[in-house]
């Protein structure tokens, strides 16, 4: 059994599960058993390993549960077309988008892909974040959905970030399948669902609800099948135009429902009855430069449960940085950053059904912490694009 104890340590901000605010704890260490947060107290006599925090921050890892990371290349031309004017829809209309990823993870070997995930795992746990849901999406046929599924499997065993994985078979109509869209929606639910349950790694099955890609008949009757197999419902909603998606997640039971720019009245109203968390992605709307945010006070005055996540993608949101999420959800979204990471920890790892292990920072958990170099919790989003971490813990372990 090793123990490490964490002294000095100048401020520690976390969501705390039982009085259900974020807490700022000052006075405390954190003593950590084989892993897992066994005291947070202010006299703790063990003589065991110590790391001295010298006053500094320290908060839990983020949980950022909404990646496409499975991909080959960046579709930076797409950036350049959007500054001469055009749309994202207009984009993948015109051949671009999704689809034009698709090639790429088809054609290219697991070992590459391999490759090319760890890289930028490393990079997201350099960001802070401990726990990460992503995506299959850009194989969008029977055998690359699952070589993308295998590709995060892979790297989840071999890299210290914990990788939840989601399958998105209905992340766009592949080609093959443009001019049948039903016959695509068949394959999902008769092949690649059964086989993606059958290799057993996909947690959840997510759908791309949208106008123009899946609709809300076609997205039920896949996220149905899915529940047959054993994986759970999440789902992108209403991102662009409001097709009743956020009402679909909630008659489905879906953990969560992601985006929400354009979700309607009823749609806040179904979500809040039906208890789905809200996932929203401010990087995208950013990104895309939109300042369609989601309506994110209208949905917590609701009593809904609001999550925060990068959507790291090549084509709507190259984002990694939870830091720079929570920054744009104070500045462009006006929640406070207790709210922010609240958002980005606990929440989001409920979205993931982890919220007993990872998320915050309290006895019993896994020991997944960020020390800063700051001292209040609002200086990470005042920093912005700086993010001054001097040491990522993954499961009692100093990875960086
Ligand atoms: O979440 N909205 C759908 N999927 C991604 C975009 C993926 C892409 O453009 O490659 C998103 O924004
Ligand atoms: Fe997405």
């Amino acid at each position: 059994m090793s123990k490490i104890k964490l002294v000095n340590i100048g401020k520690i901000a976390t969501y705390n599960s039982q009085t259900k605010v974020v807490d700022s704890i000052t006075g405390s260490d954190i003593l950590i058993n084989d892993g897992i947060i066994e005291k947070i107290d202010n006299d703790i006599n063990e003589n065991v390993e110590i790391f001295d925090c010298q006053n500094r921050l320290v908060t839990p890892g983020f949980v950022d549960p909404h990646t496409h990371p499975v991909f080959l290349n960046g579709r930076e031309e797409e950036f350049g077309l959007r500054m001469q004017g055009a749309t994202y829809q207009e984009i993948a209309e015109k051949g671009g988008g999704i689809n034009s990823s698709v090639n790429g993870v088809r054609n290219t070997s697991n070992e590459e892909l391999i490759a090319l995930v760890t890289k930028r795992m490393d990079r997201f746990l350099k960001l802070g974040t401990t726990t990460i849901e992503a995506k299959s999406g850009y194989g969008l046929n029977v055998e690359s959905e699952l070589k993308s599924l295998e590709v995060l499997d892979l790297v989840n065993q071999n890299h210290a970030i914990d990788i939840i994985p989601t399958f998105l078979g209905a992340h766009a109509f592949p080609p093959e399948y443009k001019n049948d869209r039903n016959g695509y929606v068949d394959l999902l639910c008769n092949e690649m669902i059964p086989a993606v349950a059958g290799q057993g790694i996909a947690k959840y099955c997510d759908v791309f609800c949208e106008n123009g890609y899946f609709n809300v008949k076609q997205s039920r009757k896949i996220l149905e099948a899915a529940k047959k197999h054993g994986l759970i419902p999440r789902l992108h909603a209403d991102e662009f135009e409001d097709s009743g998606a956020a009402e679909l997640a909630a008659e489905l039971g879906a953990v969560s429902a992601d985006h929400l720019m354009a979700v309607s009245d009823v749609g806040i109203a179904k979500m809040a009855e039906g208890n789905v968390t809200a996932t929203i992605l401010p990087g995208t709307t950013f990104f895309l430069g939109s300042t369609n945010y989601a309506p994110v006070k209208k949905l917590m005055e609701s009593g809904i449960d609001i999550a925060l996540a990068t959507d790291y993608n090549p084509g709507s949101c190259h984002i990694q940085s939870m830091p720079f999420i929570i920054s744009l959800a104070c500045i462009y979204i006006g929640m406070s950053v207790e709210d922010a990471l609240r958002s980005a920890t606990f929440n989001s790892a409920k979205t993931l059904n982890l919220e007993k292990e990872v998320g915050s920072i309290e006895i019993g958990k896994k020991a997944d912490l960020v020390i800063w170099d700051l001292e209040k919790l609002i200086e990470i989003p005042y920093n912005v694009t700086d993010v001054p971490i001097i040491k990522v813990m993954k499961g009692g372990k100093f990875i960086f």
